[in-house]
């Protein structure tokens, strides 16, 4: 549809009043990774550690997400597409509103994170690639549904058959089949301090 009789508004309370009162940037951390590779527990876990330094935060969350705004969704190479692209314009509102936004998303196509990027802009996205191998992710399977899709009984799952683009140029790697959990999500919080993002 076009959107040549739109015209966006400039609030009042921009973003940048609301990060100032925050004493912190807002940003999207955007973990990828296989499913089973750990994203949500990793985002969990940092979310935790940012909430108790006192800054403000919101998870986007694969399963939760897909039970409400993107329930229409399945997951054929053009509904992954529409999922990342409903969740980006998400997170981009939240961060605009001085959020630090986790994004937990297997997001398996690289050109659906990149024009996530380009949407949310270069400065404020910053790409998590929460790696494991996948045997070992296979070896978790916390759902159970890689043994399903083994069997045959879910088509088209992410590392066996469908594909999962790992990240060129990601601003950070976790390995969660290396470290744990907590020191994966003190990895991200580093990156944030390093960054001048958090103090
Ligand atoms: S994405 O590919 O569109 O980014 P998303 O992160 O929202 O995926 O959802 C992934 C979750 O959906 C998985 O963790 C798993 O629980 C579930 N799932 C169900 N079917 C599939 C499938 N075919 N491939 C991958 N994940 C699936």
């Amino acid at each position: 549809m076009s959107t040549d009789n739109l015209h966006f508004h400039k609030h009042r309370v921009s973003r940048e009043l609301k990060e100032t009162r925050n004493n912190h940037k807002s940003r999207v951390i955007w973990f990828t990774g296989l499913s089973g590779s750990g994203k949500s527990t990793v985002a969990n876990a940092t979310e935790k550690l940012l909430h108790d330094r006192g800054l403000q935060t919101y998870i986007l969350d694969g399963d939760n997400v897909r039970m409400g705004l993107n329930k229409d969704l399945g997951f054929s190479p053009q509904d992954r597409t529409e999922n990342i692209r409903r969740i980006t314009e998400v997170a981009k509102l939240f961060a605009d509103s001085g959020s630090i936004v986790l994004t937990a998303f297997i997001s398996p196509y690289r050109e659906d994170r990149n024009s996530a990027r380009q949407i949310i802009s270069d400065k404020d996205f910053i790409e998590v690639f929460v790696s494991a191998d996948l045997s070992v992710c296979e070896s978790r399977d916390p759902k159970g549904l890689y043994k399903k899709a083994r069997a045959g009984e879910i088509k088209g799952f992410t590392g066996i058959d469908a594909p999962y683009e790992e990240p060129n140029k990601p601003e950070l790697v976790v390995e969660t089949d290396k470290y744990d959990i907590l020191e994966c999500a003190n990895q991200v919080v580093d990156y944030l301090v390093e960054k001048n993002i958090i103090k």
